[in-house]
């Protein structure tokens, strides 16, 4: 089985091709960081245009990597949301209409599930049930995750995403977009100890999560020190990366304590961050499980791989080309193993 996943939620277009018994054959993608970058964050509708542009060339390179022709892709899974509409819009038609035109079935994916399965792609796999912590830019979320389509959101952010909040002290320091990479790179030089930022709701009860009073605090910090020279940015930059390593640390052993799992799995965009990775791993009590840092950020191979569970399982998306903008996660779980954006056909599976 072979099965083309397709990534278009936001502004990178991710294509790869996972195959039953190989995993990843084959992976690109196309990041639009230059075509936002001038007006500092994702413009929905520059973001649906150029995944239009990229898809085909990205689908042949593909293809061309894996030394396969589009008769060998057995399935065809394609990101149907929670994500910005014109973008999934792109890649849902394309991969609903590939499938079609190949007499091939397709899946739409849930893009956060995608997230949660990419560790799923290392060699050492996580073991259920195990809790998720999911941080990517429009999601943090603490989830127990009992098997793959029964997941329970413990924790949630009451505001801001992490990696929205990263994004957003980036650009109050001057940093551009996209911003967490840009913070985690600057804080390397940084005394993580030079100022005093607080670990929202880290002192209440309960597993949910709150960033704007921590934004807040930064925004402050910018107003009052000046000069902010090199040093004193990368200061900041450091304290900041600090406090959400802190606050997140503190809510996953809270939750780790309270569930009595002993597996962790960190996913989605700020995964990748360095601070976060090796502290999580130094100081949890627990098996801590990441995906390869290049799979932390949105990719066509967790959607491939999330695709080809649900299509094993024989289900696929009826003809009609359906998405889902706002699509919460625990709703994947009315039926055990079963991914759908609307209407659910289950077929043998293939
Ligand atoms: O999962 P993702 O690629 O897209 C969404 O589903 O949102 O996550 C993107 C988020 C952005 O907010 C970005 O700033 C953040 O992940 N991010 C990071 C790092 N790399 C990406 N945050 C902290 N440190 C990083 N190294
Ligand atoms: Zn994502």
């Amino acid at each position: 089985m072979s099965t083309l996943g397709i990534e278009t939620s936001c502004d990178d277009c991710g294509v790869a091709i996972y195959d039953a018994t190989r995993g990843i054959v084959a992976e690109a993608l196309a990041s639009q960081t230059e075509i936002h970058q001038p007006f500092g964050g994702v413009v929905p509708e520059l973001a649906s245009r150029d995944h239009i542009r990229k898809l085909a060339p990205l689908l042949q390179r593909v293809l061309d990597d894996a030394d396969m022709t589009l008769e060998h892709l057995t399935g065809i899974a394609y990101t149907a949301g929670p994500g910005l509409p014109g973008a999934l819009m792109v890649g849902a038609a394309f991969g609903r209409s590939l499938a079609q035109a190949l007499d091939i079935p397709s899946i739409g994916v849930h893009h956060m599930e995608g997230h949660l399965l990419a560790p799923f792609l290392s060699d050492e796999r996580p073991q259920f049930p195990f809790l998720a912590l999911l941080v990517s830019g429009g999601h943090t979320q603490i989830v127990r995750v009992q098997a793959i389509g029964d997941y329970k959101i413990l924790g949630d952010t009451l505001d801001d995403a992490v990696g929205e909040a990263f994004d957003k002290v980036a650009r109050m320091l001057g940093l551009g977009f996209p911003g967490g990479s840009a913070i985690s790179k600057l804080a390397i030089s940084g005394n993580a100890k030079a100022f005093k930022l607080p670990r929202p709701m880290t002192d209440r009860p309960g597993l949910d999560l709150s960033f704007s009073g921590l934004k807040t605090a930064v925004r402050n910090l910018v107003a009052d020190t000046s000069p902010i020279n090199d040093q004193t940015a990368a200061d900041i930059a450091a304290s900041f990366e600090q406090a959400i390593v802190d606050t997140l640390r503190i809510k996953v052993s809270r939750a780790l304590r309270e569930t009595r799992i002993q597996e962790l799995i960190v996913a989605g965009g700020v995964s990748a961050n360095h601070r976060l990775r090796q502290q999580f791993q130094l100081q949890l009590d627990a098996k801590v499980h990441f995906p390869a840092p290049h799979l932390c950020t949105d990719n066509g191979a967790m959607i491939a791989f999330a695709g080809h569970h649900r299509l094993q399982q024989g289900f696929t998306e009826p003809l009609a080309i359906t998405t889902r903008p706002r699509w919460p996660l625990e709703e994947l779980a009315d039926q055990s193993g079963s991914a759908h954006t609307g209407v659910l056909h289950r077929s043998q599976p293939h």
